[in-house]
């Protein structure tokens, strides 16, 4: 399963998110790999890895589609998660604007020969480079919005859903919306916790999925410093808890969708519509 956290606006909180939910997934037992398509490279440093030390990164995958993403791959201190990481080198590819359907399609055909390896991929992708997040969300199965609790946070979430999913339609595939996130909500005023629960509803009516709420937490720092995310750091801070929960729930998406392969599997085999029992 290959999920991609993306809003065009940065600091919204996808770093934070992918990392987040990457460390409660490996922390359930499943294997997780951590794709850092940001120029920025926070989610390498954000795992402990020193950017300065890196031989081989993103940059090389997506500049070269020789490369086997395989190649480099690294072991982070945490256990089942690995990372396919990135530094500044990402900002010199120049995707070409879409003129092939291959360049929108470079990560996904990168992932390809690893997907089965892991049982989650997640893509953490930058705010404004679009080439970057158009691979993200080609590639992705899901995608997770990551909004910040501002007043142009609905806005944001229809023009994603328009432009993205306008675009993937061109490509013949669906914008699928796994859930959104509205992170560093609460700690400041009431205002903002209101104004957060406000736009949790509004979102969840315009996308039809859930909608969850990241509160502020000055944990998240020590989780960059540190270089382990909150999951290996304050489990049970309140941010630490609002991610175990959105995990609990990508878990129980995942096992809805297995049932609903299994019946349509016996839809293929028999060739009749499956019953309900
Ligand atoms: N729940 C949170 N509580 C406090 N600070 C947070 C929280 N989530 C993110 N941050 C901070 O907000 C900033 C932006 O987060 P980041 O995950 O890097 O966003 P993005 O990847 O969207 O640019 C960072 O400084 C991060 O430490
Ligand atoms: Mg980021």
């Amino acid at each position: 399963m290959i999920i991609t956290f993306a809003h065009y606006k940065g600091g919204t909180g996808k770093t934070t998110s992918c990392l987040s939910i990457a460390g409660y997934l490996a922390k359930s037992g499943k294997k997780i790999l951590v794709v850092d398509l940001d120029p920025q490279g926070n989610a390498t440093s954000g795992l402990g890895i020193d950017k300065r030390t890196l031989v081989n990164s993103m940059y090389r995958v997506m500049k070269n589609k020789k490369t086997k993403i395989k190649d480099i791959i690294l072991k982070t201190n945490i256990r089942n998660l690995h990372l396919a990481p990135a530094d500044h080198t990402l900002d010199m590819i120049n995707l070409r604007s879409y003129k092939k359907k291959s360049d929108a399609t470079h990560l996904k055909d990168a992932l390809k020969n690893i997907k089965d390896y892991y049982d989650y991929i997640l893509i953490d992708t930058p705010p404004v480079h679009s080439h970057f997040i158009i691979n993200g969300m080609v590639a992705a199965d899901s995608v997770i919005l990551v909004l910040d609790p501002g007043i142009f946070a609905l806005e944001g979430v229809k023009v994603l859903k328009d432009s993205f999913g306008n675009f993937l339609a061109k490509l013949g595939l669906d914008l699928n919306i796994e859930m959104a996130l509205v992170t560093k909500t609460q700690g400041f005023s009431l205002f903002r916790k209101n104004q957060a629960k406000e736009i949790q509803k509004e979102t969840e009516k315009l996308l039809e999925k859930n909608v969850f709420l990241i509160p502020y937490s000055n944990y998240i720092y020590g989780t960059h410093a540190k270089g382990v995310p909150i999951s290996h750091y304050q489990p049970w801070s309140k941010a630490g808890r609002a991610y175990k929960k959105i995990v609990k729930e990508i878990l129980l998406n995942e096992k809805i969708r297995m049932k609903l392969d299994k019946k349509i599997g016996t839809f293929d085999k028999q060739g009749k519509i499956p019953l309900r029992k």
